[in-house]
């Protein structure tokens, strides 16, 4: 506590409320000197306390990066390139590629259609020795392969209710591909009553790169362009005569010098039924029963675009009891910069949209 004898000798009155104004101004003086101590303790104390505090912080998530959680590997080879992969029901996650890339790390003793798989040189670069599919066993940490007909290039697939993995279309002799994945009960993958079967009914357009949703209704789904596919469809069709549905907004989406830029559109279920999807940097809600487009939304803001060959994503927002799940928002994230799809096929390489978007599709807004 310091105290400040300059200030009491310019009161230094003599007479009695003079002496009395310089006992109140002594106390004042030493009330303050008092508080600007305390105050600048406490600063000193609160500084003190962050800087220890901000070094335990940092100490916890400097360590945490090494201790917290950790990979195991768990096969050395799953043998089939995961170009596309699901958690099935089963606690099995089927993995598929290409059929087409000729041979796999996965090469079986016989093929498919029962004939021996020799050493001889035909035989090792004949895709048809090779698994292009298979499916892993969580629990017992193996895989064993499934037969797959047609190719699964950049296919699209969706889960039916009772747990069937529905995968449309892909490349070549897979682009109007129906395919069911039966997940397997374990059983140490003996179990043959599982896997690909292929369905006798096809697509009515090819669809390689298109997206796909399971809809509300009648475990029905719906697959939505392609590439240069301006459609959407439905599996199963209600009658024979149903046919694809031409969906303008495709179209108008599909930017031909970046290789399309709408291809895997993001599709969302809306609360309300109807289809939300995203194209390029475009989005609509479709009244998918009725098959009309009930509204346009306002272009995200960003200079690129989102969907394949950019490559961004998209999720819808968790729902709330508080909306009673039915105010829905979607959010986009990433992307490339327009023109980066030419741009990386002459060796330039544009940097990646960092932004997202997100958007109410629900309401009058
Ligand atoms: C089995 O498939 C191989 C390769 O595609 C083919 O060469 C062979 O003729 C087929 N054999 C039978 C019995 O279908
Ligand atoms: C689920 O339904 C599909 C389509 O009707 C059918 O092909 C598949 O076998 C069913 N899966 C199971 C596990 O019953
Ligand atoms: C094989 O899998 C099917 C479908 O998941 C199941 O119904 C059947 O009980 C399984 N059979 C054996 C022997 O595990």
């Amino acid at each position: 506590m310091k105290h400040y004898p300059y200030i009491a000798k310019s009161y230094n009155y003599h007479n009695p409320l003079g002496i009395i104004i310089t006992w109140c101004m002594k106390q004042m003086v030493i009330i303050i000197s008092c508080t600007k101590t305390m105050i600048i303790t406490i600063l000193i104390l609160i500084i003190f306390c962050a800087v220890l505090i901000n070094g335990a912080n940092v100490k916890k998530s400097s360590s945490s990066i090494g201790t917290k959680g950790q990979w195991q590997l768990l096969l050395h080879n799953s043998g089939v390139v995961s170009m596309h992969m699901a958690l099935t029901n089963r606690n099995t996650v089927i993995m598929f590629d290409q059929t087409g890339a000729g041979q796999s790390g996965y090469k079986l003793r016989k093929r498919y259609n029962g004939t021996w798989c020799t050493t001889s040189h035909n035989d090792l670069v004949d895709p048809t020795c090779y698994a292009h599919s298979v499916e892993y066993d969580i629990a017992a940490n193996k895989v064993r392969p499934l037969r797959l007909d047609t190719d699964t290039w950049s296919s699209s697939g969706s889960f039916l209710s009772n747990g069937t993995l529905l995968q449309t279309g892909g490349y070549g002799n897979g682009a109007k591909s129906i395919r069911f994945c039966r997940p397997c009960d374990g059983g140490g993958g003996k179990n043959l009553t599982c896997g690909w079967i292929q369905s006798k009914k096809t697509l009515f357009d090819e669809r390689w790169y298109a997206s796909s949703k399971k809809l509300a209704e009648h475990d029905r789904v719906v697959v939505v362009g392609g590439r240069n596919v301006f459609t959407y469809e439905f599996v199963p069709k209600i009658n024979h005569e149903e046919k694809s549905f031409a969906l303008p907004f495709l179209h108008q989406t599909n930017d031909k010098n970046s290789g399309g830029d709408n291809l895997y559109p993001f599709l969302h279920l809306s609360s309300d039924g109807n289809l939300f999807i995203f194209a390029n940097r475009d989005s609509i809600l479709l009244n998918a029963r009725r098959n009309w487009v009930i509204k346009t939304f306002p272009r995200i803001p960003g200079h690129g675009s989102r969907n394949y060959p950019s490559s961004g994503s998209s999720v819808m927002l968790p729902l709330h009891h508080k909306h009673k799940f039915q105010k829905v928002e979607v959010m986009v994230c990433g992307g490339s910069t327009t023109g980066a799809f030419r741009a990386a096929n002459k060796g330039m390489f544009l940097e990646g949209l960092r932004s997202c978007g997100r958007m109410v599709i629900t309401g009058e807004s």
